[in-house]
């Protein structure tokens, strides 16, 4: 049986995967995805930050340290909950366990809402975005990341056991859930084209700021095979939106 995220990352053998490829080198977080974050975020320094998903809350620690006024990660996995609490000891952060869509989110209450890589495990974003909107204070940025479109369009032809050689995109319009085997297990993710992702915003009344697909920089590599092999095909979507003053 299929998997939402919080579940699927609070199984014991996936949770032991995720934490192993995360400590990889040169992986796909550190070398496309981070970097581009880094970039879009407004100086942290004084800032309230909500992060949605936030799995280990690493970014939270490094935000804390770099000034930022309050880090409140939601996370709904147990299991990820533990281990960002063991991150964010002996600093304020603090992280709540509860969904993206079921946490009450406080009235104009953050001055930057992140959510990286969560956000397409949540089958259906308007409440979410607007819960987002509504929890910012004006002038505030929502940052996030998801898993390309091209990505979630369909995994047809690929096995996770092995390295992926060729991609399909197939059904790019039929938007929706999708089953997916990965990490060892079977997750729910839901698919979502590009203009989709940025007309929710417009409708929503986010005005939108950059629209990234983290192309690859060779500084941020060590590996000069892997930087050649991420030059083949966008694996994230991050935007960047901002409630207007
Ligand atoms: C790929 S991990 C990313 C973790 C972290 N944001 C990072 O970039 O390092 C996705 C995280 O989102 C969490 N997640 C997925 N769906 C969620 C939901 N509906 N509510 C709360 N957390 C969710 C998962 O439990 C997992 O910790």
């Amino acid at each position: 049986m299929s998997k939402t995220g919080p579940d699927f990352y609070d199984d014991e053998a996936v949770f032991a995967t995720y934490q192993r490829h995360r400590q990889r080198v040169d992986t796909a977080n550190d070398t496309l995805e981070k970097p581009v974050i880094l970039e879009l975020v407004d100086p942290v320094a004084n800032k309230r930050i909500l992060d949605l998903g936030c799995g280990r809350a690493m970014i939270g620690k490094e935000f804390l340290q770099q000034g930022a006024a309050s880090y409140t990660g939601v996370e709904g996995s147990k299991r990820m909950v533990e281990a960002a609490i063991q991150t964010l000891t002996g600093t304020s952060g603090h992280v709540i366990q509860q969904t993206i869509e079921a946490w009450v989110y406080p009235p104009e209450a953050f001055d930057l809402v992140l959510s990286r890589l969560a956000l397409h495990y949540v089958a259906d974003l308007v409440p979410v975005f607007t819960h987002i909107f509504q929890t910012l204070a004006a002038g505030g940025q929502f940052v996030f990341s998801v898993e390309h479109p091209v990505i979630t369009s369909c995994d047809r032809g690929w096995s996770a056991e092995t390295r992926r050689q060729d991609w399909v995109v197939d059904d790019y319009f039929s938007t929706g859930v999708r089953v997916t085997y990965w990490m060892g297990d079977i997750v729910q993710k839901y698919h979502r084209t590009v203009e989709d992702y940025f007309y929710l915003l417009q409708t929503i009344g986010f005005q939108l700021e950059h629209l990234r697909e983290a192309r690859p920089q060779r500084h941020h590599f060590q590996d000069l095979q892997t930087y050649e092999r991420r030059k083949r095909i966008p694996l994230f979507l991050i935007l960047a939106a901002r409630k207007a003053i």
